[in-house]
């Protein structure tokens, strides 16, 4: 029989919650509009407040900020808008102070068009860091080298007048991709990575990391048959030679390895594919990505069967030592709120953090944040400005965050960098703490049942079938704990769980509405829509 470990031999990662802070937009302590570190520092007690165990934060390198810090002149240094490296090192010292756990962004795929390897690589021809980029001829009647497209619009080539040659990159211009088939190029960002870690960083999220190696021979991508007007040009082809080759693995081992070189480090990857692909990012034998981001809940339609399907089939696919991880929002996506609306928001949140693996949460999703709308001239999103008229801007969701109801909801002293939610004087941290059953009260409630229940921390995750097609059910069991049944009603209307195969009893812990709380299940139940039930169950 295999016994369970206690709850202390998990790793750090697996038991923990991970909470991503867009710095740009989480505290400014300067009055500039913009967050910034000492910002974050300040708001590292609510954090610690709300069950959150690490903080994954975006990008505050040096940078001309084209994509807003994800274009990088320097690896290993602090943007002065954010602060400088003793306040970095100061916001290391207070996380860990609070029992938490720091991961920087590291982004491997490409640098700033500005950064010293780019500006030497493109002086000519000849200069030692020129295959430090992707440099191609013009094929003979001048065209580019191959059809490949751009995420933020246009070719993924750009003509260089001096040098006569194109670069690739996947992004921006602004952002020419490294050539990861360089041993120098690896070696010089392993270095980064030691650079950090060294410092006492617990990890990275790796950005874009299917992105890293393209094919060899830089075939064309083929057409999408299913592109249409309104999505992103980029979607006009299939990108099966630009990201996902198969020697993208070697570099995962040895980022990984690099990590090992340390004590209980980790690695979550920015990774975009069906889950089939996504779980090779875990490596052989658990040599790879400890957390490879699963976006299964961002990307599916909100529809029980569809979900239900999607947890099984991620479930099924796991290696035997892949931790699952799950995320509801990012930086790069619409809020949860403006996807499914309030109520099942409600219940998404119960999802997120009864699923069996790690959470991701987005900072302002805990308030019930929803994305703010950005008029034409407001909009700083290249993705926004270069694609006009598809709503493709990210901006809407990386607004300030609401912390009370003064003039800038408390996020600044002066007009923030993107405009403030209208309704931030009613949704705000401080107003959402008074009501126990605020959004904020939701997390909170579930955060600490999960942290208590070793069945809902560790626990095995045992789907159970529900006739109605908007139930979604399963059981979190851990030997000699308490188990749960979770049943979540992802529809509006009532509906009526009465599941053949299910013997057992138990009574409700906790639900979408307090009301719900001490009902008691006796093989069956009734929720009313957008409700959702957390049930602890009797031997
Ligand atoms: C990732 C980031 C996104 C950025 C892109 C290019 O997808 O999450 O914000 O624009 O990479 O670096």
């Amino acid at each position: 029989m295999l016994l369970m470990k206690a709850i202390n031999e998990y790793a750090w990662w697996q038991t923990g919650i991970i909470y991503e802070v867009y710095p740009r937009s989480f505290q400014d302590s300067n009055g500039d509009g913009v967050g910034d570190i000492h910002g974050i520092i300040q708001r590292l007690d609510y954090l610690r407040w709300l069950g959150v165990t690490a903080i994954w934060l975006t990008p505050m390198y040096p940078s001309p900020m084209k994509d807003f810090g994800y274009d990088i002149m320097d690896y290993t240094a602090i943007d002065p808008l954010f602060g400088d490296m003793k306040d970095f090192d100061e916001l290391l010292e207070q996380v860990h102070k609070r029992n938490m756990k720091i991961l920087l962004d590291l982004v491997p795929n490409h640098t700033s068009d500005q950064h010293p390897w780019f500006l030497e690589s493109k002086s000519s021809k000849d200069n030692p860091k020129r295959d430090w980029y992707i440099w191609k001829d013009a094929c003979t009647d001048g065209s580019r080298p191959n059809n490949w497209l751009a995420m933020f619009g246009g070719s993924a080539w750009e003509w260089d007048d001096d040098t006569q040659q194109y670069y690739y990159h996947a992004f921006l211009k602004e952002q020419p991709d490294l050539n990861w088939r360089n041993q120098e190029v690896r070696n010089a960002m392993y270095d980064v990575m030691r650079f950090w870690l060294d410092k006492g960083v617990d990890g990275f999220r790796v950005d874009v990391m299917w992105h890293l190696v393209k094919d060899a021979q830089y075939r064309d991508n083929p057409v999408n048959p299913a592109y249409q007007e309104t999505m992103s040009s980029y979607n006009k082809l299939l990108p099966v030679y630009s990201t996902d080759q198969p020697e993208v693995h070697d570099i995962v081992r040895e980022m990984r390895k690099v990590l090992d070189e340390y004590r209980e480090r980790i690695m979550i990857a920015e990774i975009y594919l069906p889950v089939h692909k996504l779980v090779r990012y875990y490596g052989d034998d658990g040599n790879g990505a400890q957390l490879p981001f699963n976006f299964l809940l961002l990307t599916i339609d909100w529809d029980a069967r569809k979900i239900a399907a999607g947890i099984d089939e991620y479930e099924g696919v796991l290696p035997l030592q892949g931790w699952p991880n799950w995320v509801l929002s990012n930086h790069d996506q619409p809020r949860i709120v403006s996807r499914i609306g309030k109520e099942q928001a409600r219940i998404a949140v119960i999802l997120l953090l009864t699923l069996r693996g790690t959470p991701t949460l987005y900072y302002g999703d805990e308030i019930e944040m929803r994305d703010v709308p950005i008029s034409d001239e407001d909009i700083k999103d290249p993705q926004g400005l270069n694609m006009p008229g598809k709503n493709l801007s990210r901006d809407p969701a990386r607004t300030p965050m609401q912390w009370d109801a003064s003039e800038y909801a408390g996020f600044t002293t002066n007009r923030p960098w993107l405009p403030l939610a209208k309704d931030y004087k009613r949704k705000n941290v401080e107003q959402e703490k008074k009501f126990e059953h605020s959004m904020l009260g939701l997390y909170k409630e579930v955060l600490s049942l999960r942290e208590a229940e070793p069945s809902l921390l560790v626990g095995k995750y045992v789907p159970v079938l529900a006739e109605s097609p908007n139930i979604l059910a399963y059981k979190r069991c851990a030997e000699g704990h308490d188990a749960f049944l979770i049943v979540l009603n992802l529809s509006h209307q009532p509906v009526y769980f009465r599941p053949k195969h299910l013997k057992a009893k138990g009574k409700v812990e906790m639900g979408t509405i307090p009301e719900l709380k001490g009902k008691e299940f006796n093989g069956k139940i009734n929720l009313a829509g957008d409700e959702g039930v957390i049930i602890r169950l009797e031997e």
